[in-house]
């Protein structure tokens, strides 16, 4: 069965609209785990648009399942991740004008910049996830830099206008991930998903998680996030096994 990560930034773009201290953050990830993601995810970005560091702080003594920092391999944001010591690190790339993420990490373009990353992120505990383009270059690179899972990114396909192109971005998805676990990585993916298509994402075999965000918060502002969550873990239950 494919599991459940849910990505708590949107929780924090609602307290940030206000600069409160509510919706907090730290409380979602606390109710998510209860209604069975087993794992949280969010990310620290540079200019601290959502979740900031006290969050991520306060998350890493408070997660039960377990913690995937997203970032972008700059110094700062490396030095914090190797002082709290999440479970895994999902590398991204990160551009401050873009609304979320776009696109997947160029890791072949930077092989030994981010082969380093890896090294330092192992030599403290701490899984390395890349966040690519279901492309062969890039799971080769991720491969090669050390990596411990690729995330494959499903905005594409999720953007898809026509039946066509969806069918043709599934495929690309399908093949990745086949070629992925061949070399001997864990696949998860996401970006995009949600009640609907995430149904697709579920035929394929090799696919051991998703991270959702977006399409769970929002369902949650209406029917509260633990049914969100609950709702979204049986989906997955009866379309993968
Ligand atoms: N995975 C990665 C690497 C992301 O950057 C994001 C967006 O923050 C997600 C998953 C979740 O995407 P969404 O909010 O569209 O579900």
């Amino acid at each position: 069965m494919i599991h459940l990560a849910v990505n708590i930034d949107h929780i924090a773009t609602l307290r940030e609209a206000r600069g409160g201290i509510e919706p907090d953050p730290v409380a979602a990830a606390s109710i998510a785990e209860l209604a069975g993601a087993i794992g949280i995810v969010c990310h620290l970005r540079e200019d601290r648009r959502h979740i900031n560091d006290r969050d991520l702080r306060l998350l890493r003594e408070t997660i039960k399942t377990k913690l995937d920092l997203e970032m972008a391999a700059t110094e700062e944001i490396i030095t914090i991740a190797l002082d709290t010591l999440p479970d895994l690190v999902t590398l991204v790339p990160e551009r401050r004008e873009e609304r979320t993420t776009e696109g997947g990490l160029d890791v072949a373009s930077n092989l030994v910049y981010y082969t380093q990353v890896v090294a330092r992120m192992h030599q403290n505990d701490i899984a390395v996830s890349f966040f690519v383009e279901p492309q062969r270059d890039q799971i080769n690179a991720a491969a090669t830099a050390g990596a411990d899972i690729v995330e494959l990114h499903t905005g594409t396909f999720a953007n898809a206008r026509s039946s066509h192109e969806q069918q043709e971005e599934l495929r690309k998805l399908r093949e990745a991930a086949a070629y992925a676990a061949s070399l001997g990585l864990n696949v998860t993916a996401g970006h995009g998903l949600n009640y609907v298509n995430v149904r697709s994402i579920c035929t394929i075999p090799e696919i051991q998680e998703v991270s959702i965000g977006h399409a769970i918060i929002a369902r949650a502002a209406f029917v509260g996030l633990d049914t969100a969550v609950r709702d979204m873990v049986r989906l997955l239950q009866v379309y993968s096994h």
